[in-house]
């Protein structure tokens, strides 16, 4: 595995990927008698927060866990509360993201999703494919064990068809077949509201990668939280399994 170089920040190096699972929307709204919904709402805003500060420090990939496989089963009026939220995020934001500079890029099942979303995420992807400040991915519909049985699919149909051997598969041509295949492994983890588990978001990805768990509820994080998660990667010596 090529290990990269890390910018020092002058407090310790900067992750180069960052990946969130962004939890807590729900208990943030039950705690002052809300609706759940109300919960996602504020969760837009602190995605926001989240994207300036990565621009603001300089980190290169964020990559955000919005909506899982397993969040299909979920009543339909959230279900539909979360599309509306995704809908109006997407079609307010596409500017601003693409004017500072960000590429937006999607992964998971993102044919399960409603059409006028899909057109949606056609066209930010279209519109911001040059951007290359900050390369921003949005997991949507997606589960990593799927994602994994997807790429094992495509090397057997290829295998089938003799394009390759059993022989060819290695770890990297796996993570070619990734809906990651372009994006380095995330360096540093963040899982807000005090829950520790990966929950079936980049399993394969996250093999070397620092966990940090915050207890902030996700409508609560802020630049500070960020800092704090990378300050505390900071601290950590990666070894990669060697000495
Ligand atoms: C987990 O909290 C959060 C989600 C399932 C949805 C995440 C979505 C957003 C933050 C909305 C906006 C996102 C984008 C990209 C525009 P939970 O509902 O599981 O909270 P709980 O564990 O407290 O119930």
């Amino acid at each position: 595995m090529e290990v990269l170089p890390q910018r020092d920040s002058g407090q310790g190096p900067i992750p180069e990927h960052v990946a969130i699972i962004m939890d807590g929307n729900g208990r943030w709204a039950t705690k002052r008698s809300l609706q759940r919904l109300r919960g996602h709402e504020q969760g837009a805003e602190a995605v926001r927060e989240a994207v300036r500060g990565c621009g603001d420090l300089g980190i290169r990939y964020l990559t955000l866990f919005a909506f899982s496989s397993e969040n299909w089963s979920r009543p339909i009026e959230e279900i539909n509360h979360l599309m509306g939220l995704f809908r109006f995020f997407f079609r307010k934001e596409i500017n601003a993201l693409s004017d500072a500079g960000v590429k937006v890029k999607f992964i998971g099942d993102i044919k399960r999703l409603p059409d006028d979303i899909q057109s949606l995420v056609a066209e930010i992807k279209e519109r911001t494919q040059h951007n290359s400040k900050l390369i921003l991915t949005i997991a949507l519909s997606y589960g990593s064990q799927s994602e994994i049985a997807g790429a094992m699919r495509i090397i057997g149909e290829k295998i089938k068809k003799g394009e390759l051997s059993a022989e060819d598969i290695s770890e990297e041509m796996i993570t070619r077949h990734l809906d990651t295949a372009d994006l380095p492994d995330p360096d540093l983890l963040i899982r807000t509201s005090g829950e520790k588990r990966l929950s079936n978001f980049l399993l394969w990805q996250c093999a070397y990668t620092e966990f940090v768990f915050l207890d902030t509820l996700w409508p609560d994080f802020r630049k500070e939280d960020l800092m704090a998660a990378v300050a505390e990667y900071g601290n950590r010596n990666r070894r990669y399994g060697a000495l």
